[in-house]
């Protein structure tokens, strides 16, 4: 008998096959809707495997509502969404996609970074008003990029991969990390600080932690307040990391420059947040990894991580404790 997996969203055909070679398989077969709670809490009670995304909270009460649960692979290289602690203490394997979404990030947080510094979405909200009358010296002028001091929050991989794309912008280059790395110090040019040290030195700061206990909320008013008034806040991590009431204020009195925010603490973006009132912040729908190519290669590395378990093989992105 074919093991049986509950996926949560329709995903690309490439993935699916790979499933669909070795399992059989449901799925909330709905591109722009999250399975909502009760389906997904009826859909999981006789599988062997979850394909999950990030909109999945997979917590104690789900997993006790599926006993036979083996695996869970989820198709983000970020797993907050996921009780981890709980999924092992059952044996349950959970799987995660690092690595192939590197680069498509970093790019996008190097976006985001212009975006907010050079003005660029409001500079086009402006246009598309009727608002352009001249040009005009100071005009929707911003702060540079070019040689500035980039602060990057997490040297893991993505962190690593802003530094690179830095360099082409002879930035100088900051990071704060756990533990020193001497040998990536010497490879990026990159230079190790405190939190503090590196909020009062830099005119970019991109956060590029995972969302953990430690993490939540590490950038709030206080952190806010040793940044310059020039400088720009970028974060494509996860939104719980900042604290964005205190980033809403830091906005409001100008007390720094600009945000780009792709990540938020209540994804989607309620309507009535007070950051869509706000110019000076760059507001993305968390498309950190949206390039067709990569995306797909997210869905196959998760379903390949699925399957591997499911036959009885180690999976090759095993999430640990
Ligand atoms: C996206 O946010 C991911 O964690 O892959």
């Amino acid at each position: 008998m074919k093991p049986k997996v509950y996926i949560t969203r329709r995903i690309p055909e490439q993935a699916l096959e790979v499933i669909g070679g070795r399992c059989e398989y449901r799925m909330w077969d709905k591109e722009d809707e999250a399975v909502p709670r009760d389906v997904l809490e009826s859909e999981v009670q006789d599988v062997d495997g979850i394909f999950s995304l990030l909109t999945e909270r997979i917590d104690e009460r789900l997993l006790d509502l599926a006993p036979k649960l083996k695996v869970v692979a989820n198709m983000a290289v970020g797993y907050d969404n996921i009780d981890v602690a709980a999924c092992a203490r059952r044996g349950i394997v959970v799987t995660n996609t690092p690595g192939v979404l590197t680069e498509t990030t970093a790019d996008l947080a190097f976006a985001l970074m212009m975006a907010a510094a050079r003005r660029v979405t409001e500079s086009e909200r402006f246009l598309r008003e009727g608002k352009w009358r001249t040009w005009s010296p100071m005009l929707l002028t911003g702060v540079d990029v070019y040689g500035a001091t980039l602060g990057i929050i997490g040297l893991g991989r993505i962190g690593q991969a802003v530094a690179r794309r830095a360099r082409g912008f002879s930035m100088r280059v900051l990071y704060t990390s756990g533990s020193p790395h001497p040998e990536l110090e010497a490879e990026l040019g990159v230079e190790r600080r405190s939190l503090e040290g590196l909020l009062r030195e830099s005119d970019f700061v991109s956060i590029h932690v995972p969302l953990t206990e430690k993490t939540r909320g590490m950038i709030g008013r206080r952190e806010l307040a040793l940044m310059k008034p020039t400088a720009v806040l970028v974060n494509t991590s996860r939104g719980a990391v900042l604290s964005e009431q205190d980033l809403i204020e830091a906005l409001r009195e100008k007390r720094i420059f600009a945000a780009g925010l792709d990540v938020f603490e209540t994804e989607p973006l309620p309507q009535d947040s007070p950051l869509l009132e706000l110019g000076n912040v760059v507001l993305l729908p968390h498309i950190g990894s949206a390039s067709i190519g990569t995306r797909t290669k997210m869905a196959v590395m998760a379903a390949d991580n699925l399957v591997r378990v499911l036959s009885g093989k180690e999976p090759l992105n095993p999430v640990t404790l």
